[in-house]
């Protein structure tokens, strides 16, 4: 009799706590912080990592059905805070170069290690258990881009070397134009914001090394270039070299493969000048010893101020020369393609 009424009394306790379902809204990320866009994984990494790892340590949780049923769901969900906590995968943006490294070390131990992911989870979700080929392209691909993040770290440190006051000049030492570079930047950098009027354009591409072959990761670019109506326009907050580039500028990093991408608005000639449209270039190649300094600028094909050389050089080597072809897209984004060799 006594054991009837204890099941009755859990049976309305279990009934009872289904009022309070998890909240399973999915917190927004911000894509250019996310791992897959910062540091341009491998597809079979990326495959490999959202299977094991990103239930818990993203943005992008997949609930389980039985996450409805409670007390299972709370104790889901509060892994999921709790592993987000920790370590926040569509958050990698925001860290230093230095701490993105150690993370990813760290990842690699505990893969090794076999303590993540989580046994409790691994009982329910057997295809998240890691092969040991798995685990080996994990652990080689999170060692080797620490230690390409760290050569980056080593790059801003240099950046931040360079004395800010001898920079208020249009013919600053290149260094001028790395400094107040975020510590990580994207491969694909996104130049003027929505609200800046122009024609939108992207411009993509690989820089390779100078035998033209090799792919070139990690090397560091910085653009800027004029409005819609040819001005370097400022936002008034500008300081040291921004106060000659003005606010259309940005940086970014080449990715594993050596590609990047620019969106941007299409740039304009000087007011009442025969001077062509242009991007203004800098490079610096990964390397303790290296400086940064000016590529030629890049250029558009249709451009009627171009000089006949300069056209020839664009029907010459199509996606190879700095004078870069724009086509319009299907939703009338002008598109075009540049491959870089540098080191001559
Ligand atoms: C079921 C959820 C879950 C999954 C899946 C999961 N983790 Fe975790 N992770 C957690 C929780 C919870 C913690 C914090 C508690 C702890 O350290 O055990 C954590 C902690 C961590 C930490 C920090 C631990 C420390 O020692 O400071 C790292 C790094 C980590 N996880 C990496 C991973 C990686 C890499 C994967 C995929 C291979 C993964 N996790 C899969 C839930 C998960």
């Amino acid at each position: 009799m006594k054991t009837k009424w204890i099941l009755l009394a859990l049976a309305a306790v279990l009934a009872g706590i289904q009022a309070f379902p998890i909240n399973r809204e999915l917190p927004r990320s911000q894509a250019s912080e996310e791992f897959h866009v910062t540091e341009n994984p491998p597809d079979e990494i990326m495959k490999i990592m959202k299977h094991a790892c990103y239930d818990c340590h993203s943005n992008n949780t997949r609930y389980p059905w039985y996450a409805r049923i409670q007390p299972v769901g709370w104790w889901i969900h509060n892994h999921v805070l709790e592993g987000r906590r920790e370590l926040n995968f569509s958050e990698f943006g925001r860290w230093r170069a230095e701490d993105q490294a150690d993370i990813l070390r760290h990842c690699a131990k505990l893969v090794e290690k076999g303590s993540m992911p989580l046994g409790s989870y691994l009982r329910m979700h057997p295809e998240a258990r890691l092969d040991e080929t798995q685990k080996l392209l994990l652990f080689e691909w999170w060692k080797k881009r620490a230690g390409e993040l760290e050569t980056n770290a080593v790059m801003v440190r240099q950046v931040t070397a360079a004395a800010p006051d001898t920079c208020d000049d249009n013919d600053a030492n290149p260094r001028c134009c790395f400094i107040s570079m975020p510590g990580s930047p994207a491969s694909r950098i996104v130049i003027a914001p929505d609200d800046e009027p122009g024609k939108r354009m992207v411009i993509s591409g690989q820089i390779f090394k100078s035998d033209g072959k090799t792919p070139y990761p990690n090397v560091l670019m910085y653009l800027y270039h004029t409005n819609e109506k040819g001005i370097y326009a400022r936002k008034g907050n500008e300081t040291g070299i921004r106060r000659w580039h003005g606010h259309l500028h940005g940086w970014l990093r080449t990715d594993t493969e050596g590609r990047y991408e620019i969106r941007s608005i299409r740039p304009a000639s000087y007011p009442d000048t025969k001077i062509n449209a242009h991007i203004h270039a800098v490079v610096w190649e990964p390397g303790d010893r290296k400086e940064p300094y000016f590529i030629e600028d890049f250029l558009f094909a249709d451009d009627p101020f171009l000089k006949p050389a300069e056209r020839e050089s664009a029907r010459k080597n199509p996606g190879k020369s700095p004078v870069v072809t724009l086509r319009a897209n299907a939703e009338g984004v002008l598109e075009g393609k540049r491959d870089i060799s540098l080191g001559y």
